[in-house]
Formats: C-alpha cells, sequence, structure tokens
C-alpha cells in the first residue's frame, strides 16, 4: 500500500507505461466475445480507466467477480485505447479482488434521482454526480483560503461551542451533560451550575462575535466553520449544520465590504472553472442547462447596488402580485429576491441599508434612527447568498441597541469591552457555503450539495 496509480494520473500520461497498477470502483463491466471492458473509478477524477481484459488472459479467471461497485486492482500496461472515447486504457495482466459487491448493490442502473441517492448518502458519493459535487466542494474550500490568504486575512478558529447568540433568533441548539431524565433545578428553574460549563451553553450560529474580537487586534481575519441553526424550516435553501464564510475587517465600511464579498465570488467563480472545469462541466449538461450563461454574468458584469427602501418600492411599482405584499420594514420574501436578481436587475445585487428592526443588534445604526449599514448579496435562482453589516463600533449605542433588544449587557461584556478599548470602525459578511455550491453547479436542493444534509426529522449516520 498505496495500491496503484491514482486514475487522474494515469489519464494525464504523456506515454505508454508498460506496468501500471490501477485501483477503484467497478462502475459497469461488458463482455464481448474476445475481452471484457471494465470502467474503473477511484473518484480522484470524473473519467473512469477502461480495463481491458482478454479472455485468454490469466487476468480473466477472475472476470465474473469484477461486478459493479466491486473493488479491484488490476495490473497490466497503460495503452494508447482504439476506442474514441478515451486516450489511454489498461491491458489488465492480473486482477485482484479486494471487496466482492454482490447483487443488491444499489448503484447498478446509471441514473438515479437525487431523491433515492439522498437516502443512500453512504453510497452516494460513488456516483458521477456526487463525485464531482464533493470535489468541487474540497477545491473550494482551498480557494476560499487561497483568495483571504492571498489578501493578508488570517484564519481564525472560532468555538463551535458557545455562551452567546449571535443573531439573536432563538435558532440555537443546546449542549449539555445534564441527565435530561433527571434535570437538577433550583428556585423552580434548571440548574446550570451544575452542567458542564456551569452555564447554559450552545452550539454557534456563527463565528463572527468571536472572530470581531480578533479583527480588532489583527486588523483582516476570517473563519470557515460549521455552523448550526435549528430553524424548523423545510426548505431547498436550509439546513441546520451548513458551513459560512465569514470574513471581518478593520478601517472599512460597508462600501468596502459589498467590494469584498463581489471580488470573493468572482474569484471563487473563476476558480471553479479554471480548476475544476471537467466536474463543472456535467452540472452545466445535466443539471442546469443555463449555467454557463449565469456564471459568465458573474464574471463579466459588475454587482447591482440598491438600497432596501428603493428595492421595496421597484416591488411595489412592478405590477406583480406577490404572495406577501412588499411593505417596508418587512423581511424580504425568496419571491421578491428573486425578483430583484433575475428579472429586475438580471444578475447578482446587494440590498444595502435595512430597517434596522429587522436586523441584528451588532449592525451600525445609520443616522437616520431607522436604518442599519447591512447588506445582502441576492443572487439568481438562490436569492439570499451572503449577509453582513459594518458594525456598531460606538461603545454606547452598541449598548443602548443591546438593552433595547432585552438583552443583557453583561452577556457581551467582552463584546463590548472591545468598543472600549481601541474601537475602529470595521465590517464583514456571513457566505453561506451550501448556497455558493448550489450556485456555481446550478443544483436545486441544498441536501444535495453536503455529503451528509442535517434537516429536521433527518439524522442518519
Ligand atoms: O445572514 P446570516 O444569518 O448572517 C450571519 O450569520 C452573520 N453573522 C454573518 C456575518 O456578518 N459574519 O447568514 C449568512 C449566510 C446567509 O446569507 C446564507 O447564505 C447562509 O449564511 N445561511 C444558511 N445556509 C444554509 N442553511 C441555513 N439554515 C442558513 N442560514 C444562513
Ligand atoms: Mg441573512
Amino acid at each position: 500500500m498505496p495500491i496503484g496509480t491514482p486514475i487522474v494520473e494515469l489519464q494525464r500520461a504523456t506515454k505508454e507505461l508498460s506496468e501500471v497498477k490501477a485501483a477503484g470502483w467497478v462502475r459497469s463491466r461488458r463482455d464481448a466475445k474476445e475481452c471484457s471492458f471494465v470502467d474503473l473509478n477511484d473518484g480522484s477524477c470524473l473519467k473512469g480507466l477502461q480495463v481491458v481484459v482478454d479472455a485468454t488472459s490469466p487476468a480473466h479467471a477472475a472476470i465474473r467477480h469484477v461486478t459493479t461497485g466491486a473493488a479491484i486492482v488490476a495490473t497490466g500496461a497503460l495503452v494508447a485505447s482504439p476506442g474514441a472515447e478515451q486516450r489511454w486504457e489498461l491491458r489488465a495482466r492480473a486482477i485482484e479482488i479486494l471487496g466482492a459487491s454482490p447483487e443488491d448493490y444499489p448503484l447498478q442502473k446509471k441514473r438515479h434521482s437525487d431523491e433515492f441517492l439522498r437516502t443512500i448518502a453512504h453510497l452516494r458519493a460513488r456516483t458521477n454526480k456526487y463525485g464531482a459535487m464533493f470535489r468541487l466542494r474540497s477545491r473550494l474550500s482551498h480557494a476560499i483560503h487561497d483568495f483571504f490568504q492571498g489578501r493578508g486575512f488570517h484564519y481564525i478558529h472560532t468555538p463551535i461551542i458557545t455562551g452567546s447568540d449571535c443573531e439573536g433568533a432563538g435558532e440555537m441548539f443546546r449542549v449539555t451533560t445534564l441527565d435530561l431524565a433527571n434535570v437538577p433545578k433550583a428556585a423552580g428553574r434548571i440548574d446550570f451550575a451544575s452542567d458542564f460549563f456551569g452555564r447554559e451553553a450552545h452550539l454557534t450560529v456563527s463565528g463572527q462575535l468571536a472572530v470581531e474580537t480578533c479583527c480588532l487586534a489583527m486588523s483582516r481575519v476570517y473563519t470557515f466553520g460549521p455552523t448550526f441553526r435549528s430553524e424548523n424550516s423545510n426548505t431547498s435553501r436550509h439546513m441546520a449544520e451548513f458551513w459560512m464564510i465569514e470574513p471581518e475587517f478593520a478601517f472599512a465600511d460597508l462600501a468596502d465590504d459589498m467590494a469584498l464579498a463581489e471580488d470573493m465570488l468572482k474569484f471563487l467563480v473563476a476558480y471553479a472553472r479554471r480548476e475544476c472545469a471537467e466536474d463543472l462541466e456535467l452540472f452545466a449538461r445535466f443539471v442546469d442547462p443555463e449555467l454557463d450563461a449565469r456564471l459568465d454574468l458573474v464574471l463579466n458584469t459588475d454587482f447591482a447596488r440598491v438600497s432596501y427602501t428603493a428595492a421595496i418600492e421597484l416591488l411595489q411599482a412592478s405590477g406583480r402580485s406577490f404572495e406577501f405584499k412588499p411593505e417596508w420594514g418587512a423581511d424580504l420574501q425568496a419571491e421578491h429576491e428573486r425578483y430583484l436578481t433575475e428579472e429586475y436587475f438580471e444578475r447578482p445585487v446587494f440590498v444595502h441599508d435595512w430597517p434596522r428592526d429587522i436586523k441584528a443588534f451588532y449592525m451600525r445604526q445609520n443616522d437616520d434612527g431607522r436604518t442599519v449599514a447591512a447588506m445582502d448579496l441576492l443572487v439568481p435562482r438562490i436569492g439570499e447568498l451572503v449577509g453582513g453589516s459594518q458594525r456598531e463600533e460606538r461603545h454606547d449605542v452598541l449598548e443602548t441597541r443591546i438593552r433595547e433588544l432585552g438583552f443583557e449587557p453583561a452577556d457581551y461584556w467582552w463584546y463590548l469591552d472591545t468598543r472600549k478599548f481601541g474601537t475602529a470602525p470595521h465590517a464583514g459578511f456571513g457566505l453561506g457555503f451550501e448556497r455558493l455550491l448550489m450556485f456555481v453547479t446550478g443544483v436545486g436542493n441544498i441536501r444535495d450539495v453536503i455529503p451528509f444534509p442535517r434537516t429536521p426529522k433527518h439524522l442518519e449516520f
């Protein structure tokens, strides 16, 4: 071990090779009179390797065990393929069966529905589509670090277990070691003093508050990690566990924030096009015929910018009968988001300066007394891809807002401290990694862009 050369490397060979080994899983086998053809795939790239086993070769003795799904190692010569489908093929001298695959292997057919594949998430990475998706996911994770590291941002590991609610939306999962069958009580209430941390603890909904403290020390930082929300919305765009990229930079305002988000999205789309062309083409061919045009649009146009107030006016003047009437002060619904980005602007659009009453406590208050310096980036097909803001850096304004919203300033003492000692203007945003993957591939359901989706009433593995 390791057995063999990754198939992606064999595909790139520049000359014939007399002795190679390739290991992988059998996608299919076709028997002709003189030989058998095996499509071998090891997940290193989309395309499999054609293994040819002559009926006269000693390798042929094992052929009946070379069934769909089996793990095998083929040894032989890499030679130019007479077939039009591939440049190279492996003429096998020996086949070793590492793991047989009986007839009830669920991936016998070439194509299966996404719904069915979700029920066998432990096997779906063996299909072309999910292999391509998870390779893209891996490459784009790398690209995110590339983007920020190339711009002097430092990667901060923010905590997963937290004592504070960043978004204040009450959508947090509890973390406890208390015995749920016998919860300790004091004065009629749960006694968290005897819990693991001696206080209430939750899974984080965002790394922002923690990363802000490092921002006001290191100027340019980001975090990229899993976040958890117990919102009970069974939509194609929400999950209980998702990954978020959150940059935070000092001496910056809302306009800088939008410029950074636009640069980042353009960088990631260009990266995927350049580095993941083969995998991306699968999505353009089989999933979303308009994918290429949409990605071109990202690369070749400046994103639009519109204030929330102007956006509401546009929606009201649209003549559309929306299910939810657009009204100043209300959040934008998916139908509003899509009208703005797909029909009115026909490109990604930042909606900025939102009513303060529907946004989080940390956003910077504008002078008009009713809006905050917040932005959402809306993109075609997805709607909200990014949410961010300039942060409230004025200690007294922030403390007053925390009180107004019914929170306890003492719970945020460390956050308020950063405004007391050397406060500075700063801004940041959060980009949902799964929504980015939906956007880049055209896949319509968020459950299909992460290996193991977590949604209400669904927790396998
Ligand atoms: O708009 P949100 O809630 O912003 C924040 O959490 C800020 N603290 C970010 C920041 O400024 N540092 O979430 C940011 C993004 C959304 O735009 C969306 O793409 C994604 O996270 N998101 C979800 N993705 C999947 N499932 C969910 N339940 C999501 N909730 C938010
Ligand atoms: Mg948001």
